[in-house]
């Protein structure tokens, strides 16, 4: 791939928002959030405890923790349920989202679902990965989903135009 290519696919990742990174007070405070919000983790199956705080343009915060399902695949993770909460009280632009976990030696990190659940909404807002003691790794969404797949490629030109009706 051409240096050109490569230009291109980063413009297209980060997108043309600017970058702004919330304050080390507010990153903390949003780590804290999402600290109590694995307090009510549903996770009798897997035993492991998940919480995320999430950051709006507004500075409101929704939190979400995993909810596991005796019927296996339902389970929700945490991230997933606190964007899910903040679109459905109409809120779809974020600054951040911090998330949380019982691992002692290793940043939580995000599964491969999260991240493109997040993509959705922006590729360059921040991702605190943290442990216990509130210690983190800041990261942003095109890190941990290089060259991704979103909403915009689905309007990009293509080479056959697919009929309404078959
Ligand atoms: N889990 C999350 O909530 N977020 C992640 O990014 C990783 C995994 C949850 C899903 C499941 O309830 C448990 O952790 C074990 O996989």
């Amino acid at each position: 791939m051409g240096d050109l290519q490569i230009e291109m696919l980063h413009g297209k990742d980060q997108g043309t928002q600017l970058l702004h990174h919330p304050d080390r007070v507010t990153v903390e405070g949003l780590i804290h959030r999402s600290l109590e919000a694995k307090e009510f983790s549903y996770c009798p199956y897997s035993n492991f405890r998940v919480g995320a705080a999430l950051l709006a343009h507004d500075d409101r915060v929704f939190t979400g923790c995993n909810v596991e399902n005796a019927c296996n695949n339902l389970g929700v993770c945490a991230e997933r349920n606190a964007i899910s909460k903040a679109v459905s009280e109409g809120c779809r632009s974020f600054k951040a989202i911090a998330i949380a976990s019982d691992l002692h030696d290793q940043f939580i990190s995000p599964c491969g679902g999260c991240r493109q659940f997040m993509r959705e909404f922006g590729a360059s807002w921040d991702v605190y990965l943290t442990k216990p003691d509130g210690s983190y790794i800041e990261m942003n969404v095109s890190e941990l989903l290089p060259v991704s797949f979103g909403p915009e490629d689905l309007s990009m030109k293509k080479v056959v135009k697919i009929p309404n009706e078959y």
